[in-house]
């Protein structure tokens, strides 16, 4: 087992790419701290990952975010692992159309809550020099012509740059900090996306490998970061993503 001993956190873990996060770290040997902003979900998640231990949170709260942090700490002594996975995608439209409110609520979950359980996490993380892995997107990568959603991009390549400095902050506690960008993958976030058998063959064409992401497949990357595979590997940006990205 990989994670043998280690105590991880995973965001937005109620489904989808947190909810494969949380279960592959735990079928690792991790304790999992998992949350999200539904209670019946997350609760419903933790009777489905053994070692699980459910915080429901608001990751727009300031206090709910110190709340998950100071309970797995009161809980497991130590943290060695945070992943920073809860996120949300709005509705797709142009620049001009969007108000600001719709632009500050995806900056807020996407962005400013990925600060807030890493500013709570890193005084912890500094005592077992622990690692972060950020979930961002191609979306922070490049440009999609007619599918843009300006908020969810600009909050994803705002992950990227702050992967890499972080990573340079806090190598000298030795905490390695990494992230992933994920192309299209099925879950509910894209379930709009994929209504009918021609949008679901346009999306797998999107893709150079044929089709779209299971969520597992970038719980495998998660769990690759969090390991001692990956010892001397600190700001990386790893696509997975059926090659969309190279196009
Ligand atoms: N699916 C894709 O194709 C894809 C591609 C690239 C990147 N990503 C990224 O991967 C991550 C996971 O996406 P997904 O597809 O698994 O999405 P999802 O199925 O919609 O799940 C989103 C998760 O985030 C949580 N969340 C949303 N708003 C929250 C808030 N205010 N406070 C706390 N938790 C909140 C949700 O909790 P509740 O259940 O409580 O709502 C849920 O657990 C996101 O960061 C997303 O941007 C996804």
């Amino acid at each position: 087992m990989k994670l043998t001993g280690k105590i991880a956190l995973v965001t937005g873990a109620s489904r989808g790419i947190g909810f494969a996060i949380a279960k592959i770290l735990s079928e690792n040997g991790a304790l999992v701290v998992i949350t999200a902003k539904n209670s019946d979900r997350i609760k419903q998640a933790e009777v489905k990952i053994p070692n699980s231990f459910a915080i429901t949170c608001d990751i727009r709260k300031k206090n709910e975010v110190q709340n998950v942090v100071n309970q797995t700490i009161k809980k497991f002594g130590k943290l060695d692992i945070l992943v920073n996975n809860a996120g949300i995608f709005p509705r797709i439209k142009q620049l001009h159309e969007i108000d600001e409110e719709e632009w500050n609520e995806v900056i807020d979950v996407n962005l400013t809550g990925q600060f807030r359980f890493t500013k709570e996490a890193i005084p912890y993380l500094q005592k077992t020099s622990g690692c972060i892995i950020n979930i961002s997107s191609d979306a922070g990568l490049k440009a999609y012509q007619g599918f843009n959603a300006d908020a969810y991009s600009a909050s994803k390549a705002a992950l990227i740059v702050l992967t890499k400095c972080w990573a340079l902050e806090y190598a000298k506690d030795k905490i390695r900090v990494n992230c992933i960008c994920p192309g299209v993958v099925d879950t509910d976030m894209t379930k709009p996306f994929l209504k009918n058998q021609k949008d679901i063959d346009f999306m797998n064409n999107e893709h150079p490998l044929g089709r779209i992401g299971q969520p597992e497949e970038i719980g495998k990357a998660v769990l690759y970061f969090t390991s001692d595979d990956a010892s001397w590997v600190t700001g990386a940006v790893l696509t997975v993503d059926g090659g969309e990205s190279i196009k």
